[in-house]
Formats: C-alpha cells, sequence, structure tokens
C-alpha cells in the first residue's frame, strides 16, 4: 500500500491534498454503512469525476474490503469512470439505427482529428470522446450527444464544424 502510494502519478487525485481529503471523507463517513464499497465510489465520482486505478486500490485498503470487489463496481457501470474526462464530452451512439446511419464513419473521422481513440482526452484536456448506448433519437441517426446537446443526422464532412464550436473560446 505504502509503495503503491509512492508511486502514484502527481495528478492523479490521491497526490492532490484536496482531492484526498474528498476521497477520505468519503470514506470516513460511509465506511460502517451497508453498501458502503458505492456510496464512496459514487461521492468519489461525482465530486472528482474519475475513480483511477490507484485509488480503487486506496479505497479498498481503506474500507478493507478485496480489490475485486472495488474493480468489479468501476468495470460494471459505466456510469464510473477511470480516467479524467474533458472540459468537452462527444459521445457517439453505438445503437443500431447510428451505427447502421454510418456512426463508425463518423468515429473514424473524430479520432483522425483528434488524433486520440474512443475513452481518451486530448491532452489538453479539452475533449473526451466516448461512446454511449441509444439516446432515443434513432429517427436522427447517426447521433452524437455533444456535451448535453443531441445532433443527429451528422456526416463525417460535417464533424470538423461539431469541433469548431466545442473548441470556440468560451
Ligand atoms: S440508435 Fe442512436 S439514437 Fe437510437
Amino acid at each position: 500500500m505504502t509503495r503503491l502510494l509512492k508511486e502514484i502519478s502527481a495528478s492523479d487525485p490521491l497526490s492532490i491534498a484536496e482531492q484526498k481529503l474528498i476521497i477520505d471523507t468519503a470514506i470516513k463517513e460511509n465506511k460502517e454503512r451497508p453498501g458502503a464499497v458505492m456510496l464512496v465510489l459514487n461521492e468519489v465520482q461525482g465530486k472528482i469525476g474519475h475513480v483511477s486505478p490507484p485509488m480503487q486500490v486506496y479505497i479498498a485498503h481503506k474500507l478493507n474490503v478485496p480489490l475485486g470487489q472495488v474493480h468489479g463496481v468501476v468495470t460494471f457501470y459505466s456510469f464510473f469512470k477511470t480516467k479524467p474526462r474533458g472540459k468537452h464530452t462527444i459521445k457517439f451512439c453505438l445503437g443500431t439505427a447510428c451505427y447502421v446511419a454510418g456512426v463508425p464513419q463518423l468515429i473514424e473521422k473524430a479520432k483522425q482529428m483528434l488524433d486520440i481513440d474512443l475513452g481518451e482526452t486530448t491532452p489538453d484536456g479539452e475533449i473526451t470522446l466516448e461512446e454511449c448506448r441509444c439516446v432515443g433519437a434513432c429517427s436522427q441517426a447517426p447521433v452524437v450527444v455533444v456535451d448535453e446537446e443531441v445532433q443527429g443526422k451528422l456526416k463525417p464532412n460535417k464533424f470538423p464544424q461539431v469541433l469548431k464550436k466545442v473548441q470556440k473560446p468560451s
């Protein structure tokens, strides 16, 4: 445990006093409650935005539960992220209608333009690319969700405009 804490990167929330305090408080407040693992993970995800692998080890250790239990919850629910997300999120609907209507080509375009993969964030911390399930706008396929806004009937040649809008200085 001590070895792990020495090895974590300087950008991990465990290395940042304010964020570590959030984790420790969540653990302290929920440790004795039933469903403590889920309660702590929810709190940490909500306040910090992700639960990195070192955070999972730390939480498991402090709650005195096997790491597999914490890791199992984090990987089972898509709500939990293991890496920090960017300021903006672009999600690609992988539902059948969108898939057939050309979402794979949109994803390719995005990956090419940003030079990152799905699930990754641009090095400047601005944009995260993610996949999502059907958002109920199948008649608008292919659909992407930019932050919370659904954009339909999107063709790869229009994707640069989507990006431009997101990247404009606010
Ligand atoms: S399949 Fe994409 S919105 Fe339904």
